[in-house]
């Protein structure tokens, strides 16, 4: 009885049908953060202040893709790089953490399943090498953990992450003996434990020089100024001056999965129906 009404309503329909594949297309585009990555993340970052909010402005949960965080790197939507430098000098905007929220900081980043590369810099835990430390995940290929007031021993338990070629503790404030079982670390091929205050007078056997090992080890009791907690600038000159390279297949460029050219197709798909029906 009236046509144009009623092409009108088909129109419609067709519209809704494509808003709804669009809206689901834009809610779900982003999720190439896995719910329990996320988890562990949202948590490292709640055990740390950051005055100057620059080391983890974009670390926020409305951000759903943790693959945009700033220091985070994925690739084929696997989180496989962290690499988080907080402020260096003596200012007072450095990262420290929140003792009233955990006693045991950076716990939670053992549940990051395809991390390859963990790189921590002038963050200050203040605190143990956490248990958890004991158990990342089989990719893990390196372990930076710089000026960042580690406390405590070395905890053996490193040893089991069996994967690692590079392990650099540098410049903490880590006591006690190098636990031999960091031997066991056959891959391994990079070890810096220099800048702590270790008891170097029993160094594991694999660690002590000319006997075709063909690790790089430093683990000096270099000087370190302790008591302050303040983070230290690289030293130069002694220790193990080279900086470790990157190991494995991480560092190569973000891989932040660009869904935003599907959408846009989308988006004009319904922009020329809804012409047509308009017309
Ligand atoms: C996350 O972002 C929202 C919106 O931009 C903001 O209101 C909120 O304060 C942020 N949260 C954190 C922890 O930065
Ligand atoms: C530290 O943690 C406590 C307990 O969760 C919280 O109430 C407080 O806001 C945190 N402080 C900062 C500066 O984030
Ligand atoms: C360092 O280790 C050696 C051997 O285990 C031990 O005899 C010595 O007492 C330790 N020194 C300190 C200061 O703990
Ligand atoms: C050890 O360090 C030296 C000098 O920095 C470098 O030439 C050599 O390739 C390194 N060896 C390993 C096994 O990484």
């Amino acid at each position: 009885m009236n046509p144009p009404l009623l092409a009108g309503s088909g129109c419609t329909r067709i519209l809704t049908i494509l808003a709804a594949i669009v809206a689901a297309a834009t809610c779900c585009s982003a999720a190439t953060c896995s719910s329990e990555s996320l988890k562990a993340l949202l948590e490292f970052r709640k055990e740390f202040i950051d005055p100057s909010g620059k080391v983890f402005s974009t670390w926020n949960e409305t951000v759903s893709d943790c693959c945009a965080w700033k220091g985070l790197t994925c690739q084929n939507e696997m989180l496989v790089v962290l690499d988080v430098e907080g402020p260096s000098g003596t200012g007072s905007d450095f990262v420290t953490s929140n003792k009233s929220y955990s006693s045991k900081p950076g716990h939670s980043l053992s549940k990051l399943k395809d991390l390859q590369t963990l790189r921590l810099k002038n963050i200050l835990f203040s605190s143990k090498i956490p248990s958890q430390w004991s158990s990342f995940s089989d990719s893990l290929v390196e372990l930076t953990v710089n000026n960042c007031d580690l406390q405590g021993s070395i905890p053996s338990g490193l040893a089991s992450n069996i994967h690692l070629k590079s392990l650099d503790l540098m410049s903490n404030n880590l006591k006690g003996g190098i636990p031999s079982k960091l031997c066991n670390l056959k891959e391994l091929k990079y070890l810096d434990l220099s800048y702590n205050e270790l008891n170097t007078s029993t160094v594991p056997d694999c660690m002590t020089s000319g006997r075709g090992y063909t690790m790089n080890v430093s683990y000096g009791h270099q000087s370190h100024n302790s008591g302050t907690g303040s983070p230290q600038s690289a030293p130069s000159g002694g220790g193990s001056a080279s900086s470790p390279s990157s190991y494995g297949t991480s560092g190569g460029g973000a891989t932040i999965l660009d869904k935003s050219k599907d959408n846009a197709l989308l988006l004009s798909a319904v922009a020329s129906i809804a012409i047509y029906c308009l017309v």
